[in-house]
C-alpha cells in the first residue's frame, strides 16, 4: 500500500515541516514536532480542493436533526458484570464508546480488563488484543484467575491496520475490543517508532473511528508515564469518550478506578477493588477501608469524610512536620494538590497564628487514594497542627470543610450525608463548617462542633 502523506507539525505554533527536526523553525520551541497524516493513502485522489468543490453534491452527509427527535436508546448500555466498573462508567458501558483506562505499570489494568472481558464475552463477542504479552501468557493469566475462557478470543498483534482487518473479518463480529496497551500499537501510515506520540495518537484515532463506524465498544489501556500524562502529553484524552484512571499504592491491596472524563456519566466517581490471587474483587461498601487501622489517635493524623463521586468515604490524612535543614523547606503531598497545601499553610500562619516556614511539611492521604475536593482543607490543617505540636486530635474525631483565604471555614456539599457516615462508623466528634451543621439531635452519639473561623477550628481540635 502506498504510504500516506505525512507532515511534522509543531504543537506550539502549528507550523508544518516535511522532515522532523529538534527545534521548530518558526517559533523556536524544542521537541514540539510530531508526525501527522495529512492525506490518507487510500483517498489520495480526493484532495482538499476537490472535496470543497463537491460539497453541494454530498448525499452521504449526516442529516441535520432536531434534538427532541433523537431517541435516548441510541445510548444503550451493557453491564460489564462488575458493579464497581459500571458505577465508574456511569451505569454500564455505552455501546460504541471508547474508554481509556490509564494507570501505572503493574497496577492491575490488564487484570481488570481481562476479567471484565471474559465475563462480558458470555453475552457478546469480544476480542482481547495484546501487544505486550504473548497469547500463552494471557491464557495462563485467565486460567489462574479462574475466568471462563470459552467465548473469549485473543489476538497478539501490534499493527493497528491488521488488528482492524482481523476485527472486521472475525465471525461473529466483535462487539467489544480491548487494546492492551495503546503504547505498543503502531500504524503503517506513519514512519515514526511505535510508542511515539504520533503513533499513539494515530493508532487511537483509527480505533476510535472503528468504534464509531461499527458500534463496537473499545477499551484502550494506557500506561501513565512519569510526567503523569498517558503516552506523554495526554494526547488521547480528548479523543475518547471516557478516561478512567486505575490508582493505588503498590503496597496496598486496594485499587481505585476513577472517572477523570466521562461523556456518559459523572466524573470523579470512584470504584473500589481489592486485589487477590484470584484477581480483583469489588468492594461495594468501601467507606472505612482507607483508615490506617491504628486504634488510638496518633499525632499528625486526622480523619476526614470525603465525598468523591456519589458516596462518602472516610479517609485518613497524615502530616509530618519537621525542622527543615533547607533554606526552602519542602512541601510534599501525596494524594493532594501541592499548591493547595502551600496556600493552606499561608492561611494557617496569617489567620491561625501558626508559622511553619522553617519546617518541612509532608502530607499523605492513606491508602493511595487521591482527594481532589476542598473539603480536605480543614483536616489537612488539623493534621499539620497536630504533628507540629506532637499532640493527637481527640479520639474518634472527624473533620471536613473548605478553608478560605481570609481564614473563614466554608461549607461543603452533602454535609449531612458525610456526618451520617461518620456516625455510622462510631465517630464521636465532628468539626465542621457552621453552615453544614444539621438539626440538633439528628445524629445520636456524634457531637457536632460548628466552626466559622480557622482559629475556632484550631481551638476545637485542642
Ligand atoms: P497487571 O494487570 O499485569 O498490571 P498492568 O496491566 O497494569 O501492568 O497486574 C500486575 C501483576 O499483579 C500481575 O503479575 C498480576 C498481579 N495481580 C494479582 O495477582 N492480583 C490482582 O488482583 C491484580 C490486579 C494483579
Ligand atoms: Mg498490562
Amino acid at each position: 500500500m502506498a504510504k500516506a502523506k505525512t507532515a511534522y507539525v509543531c504543537s506550539e505554533c502549528g507550523a508544518s515541516f516535511t522532515r522532523w527536526q529538534g527545534q521548530c523553525g518558526e517559533c523556536g520551541a524544542w521537541n514540539t514536532l510530531s508526525e501527522f497524516v495529512i492525506e490518507p493513502a487510500s483517498s489520495a485522489k480526493s484532495g482538499a480542493g476537490q472535496a470543497r468543490s463537491s460539497w453541494a453534491g454530498r448525499v452521504d452527509a449526516a442529516e441535520v436533526t432536531a434534538l427532541r427527535d433523537v431517541s435516548q436508546d441510541e445510548q444503550a448500555r451493557v453491564s460489564t458484570t462488575i458493579g464497581e466498573f459500571d458505577r465508574v462508567l456511569g451505569g454500564g458501558l455505552v455501546e460504541g464508546s471508547v474508554v481509556l483506562v490509564g494507570g501505572d505499570p503493574g497496577i492491575g489494568k490488564s487484570t481488570l480488563l481481562l476479567q471484565a472481558l471474559a465475563l462480558m464475552s458470555a453475552t457478546q463477542p469480544a476480542i482481547y488484543v495484546t501487544g505486550e504479552e504473548s497469547l500463552a501468557q494471557v491464557a495462563g493469566r485467565a486460567r489462574r484467575l479462574g475466568l471462563p475462557l470459552d467465548d473469549l478470543n485473543a489476538l497478539a498483534e501490534t499493527c493497528v491496520e491488521k488488528i482492524l482487518a482481523r476485527a472486521t473479518s472475525a465471525k461473529p463480529r466483535p462487539r467489544l475490543l480491548v487494546a492492551d496497551s495503546i503504547q505498543t500499537l503502531w500504524s503503517d501510515t506513519l514512519t515514526s517508532a511505535p510508542g511515539s506520540v504520533s503513533q499513539v495518537r494515530e493508532s487511537a484515532a483509527k480505533l476510535v473511528r472503528f468504534a464509531k463506524e461499527t458500534g463496537t465498544s473499545v477499551f484502550l489501556v494506557g500506561h501513565v508515564t512519569k510526567e503523569g500524562g498517558i503516552a506523554g502529553p495526554r494526547v488521547l484524552e480528548h479523543m475518547v469518550d471516557a478516561v478512567l484512571y486505575f490508582e493505588g499504592e503498590s503496597g496496598s491491596r486496594f485499587r481505585v478506578l476513577r472517572a477523570f472524563k466521562n461523556r456518559f456519566g459523572a466524573v470523579n466517581e470512584l470504584g473500589v477493588f481489592a486485589m487477590s490471587d484470584k484477581g480483583l474483587k469489588e468492594v461495594p461498601n468501601p467507606s472505612a477501608i482507607f483508615l490506617s487501622g491504628s486504634s488510638t489517635a496518633q499525632p499528625g493524623s486526622a480523619v476526614m469524610v470525603t465525598r468523591e463521586g456519589t458516596r462518602p468515604l472516610l479517609v485518613e490524612v497524615q502530616a509530618l512536620v519537621d525542622q527543615s535543614p533547607l533554606a526552602n523547606p519542602r512541601r510534599v503531598t501525596l494524594g493532594l494538590e501541592q499548591n493547595r497545601l502551600a496556600m493552606l499553610l499561608a492561611v494557617l500562619h496569617r489567620h491561625g497564628g501558626v508559622g511553619v516556614f522553617d519546617q518541612d511539611v509532608f502530607v499523605n492521604v492513606v491508602g493511595g487514594i487521591r482527594v481532589q475536593e476542598t473539603a480536605a482543607d480543614l483536616p489537612v490543617l488539623l493534621a499539620v497542627l497536630s504533628s507540629l505540636r506532637d499532640r493527637p486530635l481527640a479520639e474518634k474525631t472527624v473533620a471536613f470543610g473548605e478553608v478560605g483565604l481570609s481564614g473563614e471555614i466554608r461549607p461543603v456539599p452533602n454535609g449531612e450525608e458525610r456526618l451520617k457516615e461518620a456516625a455510622t462508623h462510631g465517630f464521636k466528634r465532628a468539626i465542621v463548617p457552621k453552615a453544614n451543621v444539621p438539626k440538633p439531635g439528628q445524629f445520636k452519639g456524634l457531637e457536632v462542633i460548628a466552626v466559622e473561623r480557622l482559629a475556632q477550628a484550631l481551638d476545637a481540635a485542642g
